[in-house]
């Protein structure tokens, strides 16, 4: 990581919930900024092909603060960090335009984001982490802290939770984001997710064993599609992205759109299809449907793992540049060529290492599961026989 210059606040003092969080992500002009919560000793393979390593301590970004798309060359190579990165958008010349912070959970490669409304300082959590530990099955908060703290620092009410999708790979802090907000604001805010999350529910609870009375009803509301809602002066549009799961959805807030996983970054290019439920034609279709809207219309992805060559995760490209780069995605491939592609890409790739931890808390909206007699709150991992069970 490069050094940058520090100007108008330290991240490591508002974030001082994590001291693993990087220290300042600050542009001189605007105080933009942008965290990147860093696992000591991380290294994650996410599959062959996709794999990241980052550094434990030290790390800082910064950004040149220009709401403009990357230039597509400086994306997709070695590129200087500075011009590459964006962590605050504030595009305040238009009411209808949002502030965004994203903020990259490095254990599971994922972009989080406030977005606000500067008018009223209302906001929203998209896609928030509740760290987990596969070695020592602990969960922590300090992924979710350091959003709470975030959206202290910025004096946001925090309005609404909203889910793209139920994750596979990793665990919602939805449910302990509600709590903890309940308690510091007066409005607990719904969590927000697509109504199909109901046949995902149904699925993965026969699936794995989860009750009736813990899955039930425990998102506040489901979201149609199409459905419009306000965060403060600002509409949000929920839109239907289905392909990588069925309930997905995707935020369109102003001129950008919070896709989850269905579009990642040009030199990833699009998410697995290959769970219940998912489907590359449904996927492809949804591509299509995003990189329809205005070229300069922003697609904020929910993952990144920045593979050889790209030292950096990226939260966002512009259609424009989606349709000239994306590699599953871009204009001229079609329909045919991408489900095969996806398909045999998708018939390689491991499974996901909190995949059973994920549904299960998931589908849950992010609560845990009821302590049993004993006192323990338990998960269920199915086994694989390599022949008859005896
Ligand atoms: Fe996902």
């Amino acid at each position: 990581m490069r050094p940058f210059i520090a100007c108008r606040w330290d991240a490591s003092r508002v974030l001082g919930v994590s001291g693993r969080y990087t220290r300042a992500s600050i542009s001189a002009c605007s105080g933009q900024s942008r965290y990147i919560h860093q696992a000591a000793g991380v290294s994650e393979s996410r599959n062959s092909t996709i794999s990241r390593k980052f550094p434990v301590k030290g790390a800082h970004t910064a950004n040149v603060a220009t709401p403009i798309s990357p230039k597509s060359s400086q994306l997709l190579s070695n590129h200087p960090i500075a011009t590459t990165y964006r962590a605050l958008y504030s595009t305040a010349t238009s009411p209808k335009e949002p502030t965004i912070h994203d903020v990259f959970d490095t254990t599971s490669g994922t972009w989080q984001y406030i977005v606000a409304d500067p008018s009223t300082s209302t906001a929203v959590i998209i896609d928030p982490v509740l760290n987990f530990d596969p070695a020592t099955q602990a969960i922590t908060t300090k992924s979710a802290d350091a959003l709470l703290a975030l959206a202290k620092e910025n004096g946001y009410k925090i309005d609404k939770i909203l889910e793209t999708h139920a994750h596979a790979d990793h665990l919602s802090a939805a449910s302990y984001l509600q709590k903890r907000l309940r308690q510091s604001q007066d409005h607990k805010p719904p969590i927000c997710i697509g109504q199909r999350i109901e046949q995902v529910q149904k699925l993965f609870s026969q699936r794995y064993g989860v009750p009736k009375s813990e899955y039930k009803q425990v998102f506040d509301r489901l979201l149609g599609d199409d459905e419009t809602f306000t965060v403060g002066n600002i509409t949000v549009k929920a839109i239907h992205l289905p392909g990588h799961t069925p309930d997905h959805l995707g935020y369109m807030v102003g001129d950008n759109v919070f896709c989850g996983d269905s579009l990642f970054h040009a030199d990833i290019g699009t998410a697995r299809c290959d769970f219940p439920g998912g489907d590359a034609k449904d996927l492809f279709q949804s591509g299509r449907k995003l990189l329809s809207l205005p070229g300069h219309v922003k697609i904020w992805t929910g993952h990144d793992y920045p593979p050889a060559g790209r030292s950096e995760p990226v939260p966002w490209m512009s259609v424009h540049d989606h349709r000239e780069l994306n590699k599953h995605l871009k204009e001229g491939i079609t329909e045919d060529e991408f489900v095969a592609m996806r398909q045999e890409r998708d018939a390689g790739l491991a499974a996901p290492k909190l995949l059973h931890q994920s549904l299960q808390i998931n589908i849950r909206a992010g609560r845990l599961p009821a302590p049993t007699e004993a006192g323990q709150r338990l998960l269920h991992v199915p086994l694989k026989l390599s022949g008859d069970p005896w």
